[in-house]
């Protein structure tokens, strides 16, 4: 029951209404018995959000888009992968002091390495926004090969010269998939609700490959469908989700997250997306 001890974690974003964050952590509150309640705020401007954790004692907050860059600003210190992304996705507040983590980096790794060894492996990152550069690093640090393939060949070849990625290039370059090991979708297509869209042809998936796909809804994307078909072994988006979210769950409350209630949680509500409709989820 919320009371006047419950401790306050939040999500802040534009938009925030479709946000699967305060299902998935309140059901890890739920199932550990803490004291804790999750909400989510759909907020213009980050850094008086921010403020205010400090004015009214907020524990956590997660941070979305379009916000992730300008609340690097707005912390006191941060950790080693936040710093070099230059991007936070989590705020917490201990004492007043505010500290800022990229828990999407490390759940990218373990979501990726479920499924195959990471050093040594060639990647091929479609992309070059936000969750393409979190993603690169991390493989970099862990010792892949990183191609960057975006629209914008001169984005991805700065994404690939920032971190020291082996090549980049254009969707021109679709053939560097032939002797790639791993393949990462960090665009939004075939994001809901267009589903059939597909961010490289079928025709360049082989059963070497392990895919993965960041987007997470819908849950098997149409790009995880054909390399099913071609006999690759996928990675799910919402694996990557749930991990970002268990990692911010063990910051905001020190006790290990309860991953087999919030992956339940998680995967309910992607199980009923077919039924929800557009206005549903602004
Ligand atoms: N599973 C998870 O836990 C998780 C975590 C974080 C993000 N995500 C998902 O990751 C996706 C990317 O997010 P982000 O924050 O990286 O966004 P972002 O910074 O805006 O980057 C998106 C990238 O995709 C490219 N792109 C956009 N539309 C495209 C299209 N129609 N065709 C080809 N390329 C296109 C963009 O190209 P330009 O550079 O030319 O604009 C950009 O390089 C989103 O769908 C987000 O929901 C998932």
């Amino acid at each position: 029951m919320i009371n006047a001890e419950t401790r306050v974690c939040c999500l802040i974003g534009d938009p925030v209404a479709h946000s699967l964050s305060p299902l998935v952590h309140n059901r890890g509150y739920q199932a550990r018995g803490l004291d804790y309640v999750y909400l989510a705020f759909r907020v213009k401007e980050a850094a008086p959000a921010i403020a205010a954790m400090r004015t009214l004692g907020i524990t956590g907050m997660s941070v979305t888009i379009p916000h992730k860059t300008t609340a690097l600003a707005c912390v006191d210190e941060l950790d080693a992968e936040a710093k070099e992304i230059g991007a936070i996705n989590t705020i917490v507040n201990r004492g007043g002091h505010l500290k800022g983590y990229n828990t999407d980096y490390d759940a990218a790794l373990k979501a990726l390495s479920e499924k195959t060894p990471l050093r040594g492996k060639k990647t091929v990152i479609l992309g070059a926004g936000a969750t393409a550069l979190t993603i690169a690093l991390a493989l970099k640090h862990r010792g892949s090969r990183v191609v960057i393939l975006g629209r914008a060949p001169a984005k991805a070849a700065a994404l690939a010269a920032r971190i020291g990625a082996e090549g980049s290039g254009g969707f021109d370059r679709f053939s560097e998939i032939g002797d790639a090991d791993i393949l990462t979708n960090a665009t939004p297509v075939g994001m809901w609700p267009k589903v059939d869209e597909l961010s490289v042809p079928a025709s360049y998936l082989h059963p070497k490959l392990v895919v993965f796909d960041v987007i997470y809804r819908p849950r098997t994307t149409r790009l995880l469908a054909e390399a099913k078909k071609a006999g690759c072994k996928v990675v799910y988006g919402h694996k990557m989700f749930l991990y970002q979210a268990a990692r911010q769950f063990e910051l905001f409350t020190g006790h290990t997250a309860p991953l087999v209630q919030m992956g339940q949680a998680l995967t309910r509500a992607l199980k009923g997306d077919e039924g929800v409709t557009i206005s549903d989820r602004r």
